[in-house]
């Protein structure tokens, strides 16, 4: 199963929502986290460094803490200027077959990576902020899901309150992830809020709304 993340605004929480999807389910199955932003958010949050070489998609992978990662690289920015969508997709769901879930991050742009990414996908989802123009960004992410014939579903971030947009092809689920201080420091340590939870916490803040997105989205 490929599970995409997306969502065309930056900094609404894709790779946050990728790097501790692709955690929670690596608990109970085989998981790998595709890095699709050349940018490297998801490698950088399992503490990878850019890496200033090329590699076909799916050519390199490293496993940490559980999860097979394949880091962001150089010939990503290649694909996106120059790639064929379906030379992408055909090779995300080559790479993907090894796999039981297949989580990809993708970069805040509706470019030829991330559309690759998402009609690669069977599951998409989207990480949707309280602000006008993340909720705008949805809006068009819905018409562009509507023209692919595809569903995707939506929660809200970095809020207490849920919140209820009437999209067509997008459902809001009624699931939120608070605001925390817990993201900002674990990423700058290289892992995921959820391991991070795991080791230094006596009571889990937020991994529980993961698990809990996470059983939606494969169920
Ligand atoms: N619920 C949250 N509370 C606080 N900070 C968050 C939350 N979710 C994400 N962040 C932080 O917000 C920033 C942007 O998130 P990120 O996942 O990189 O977004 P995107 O991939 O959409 O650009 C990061 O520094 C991340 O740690
Ligand atoms: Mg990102």
């Amino acid at each position: 199963m490929i599970v995409t993340v997306i969502n065309q605004k930056g900094g609404v929480g894709k790779t946050t929502t990728a790097v501790n999807l692709a955690y929670v389910l690596s608990k109970s199955k085989n998981v790998a986290l595709v890095d699709m932003d050349p940018e490297g958010g998801t490698s950088f949050s399992f503490g990878i460094r850019r890496d200033r070489r090329e590699y076909p998609l799916g050519g390199k992978s490293i496993n940490i803490f559980g999860v097979e990662v394949f880091p962001a690289h150089l010939g990503l920015l290649k694909l996106e200027l120059s790639g064929e969508v379906e030379e992408i997709v055909n090779a995300i769901r080559k790479l993907a077959e090894s796999f039981e879930v297949t989580v990809v991050d993708t970069p805040p742009n509706l470019g030829t990576l991330a559309v690759a990414s998402m009609i690669a996908a069977d599951r998409i989802v989207s990480p949707v902020t309280p602000q006008p123009l993340a909720i705008e960004a949805v809006r068009n992410l819905d018409s562009r899901l509507q023209s692919l014939g595809k569903g995707a579903v939506a929660f809200t971030n970095m809020s207490k309150r849920a919140l209820e947009v009437e999209l067509r092809s997008v459902k809001f689920l009624r699931l939120s992830v608070p605001q925390s201080r817990l993201f900002t420091e674990s990423s700058r340590l290289g892992v995921p809020a959820s391991r991070y939870e795991e080791v230094r916490l006596k009571r889990p803040k937020v991994t529980r709304v993961y698990e809990e997105l996470a059983k939606v989205i494969t169920e």
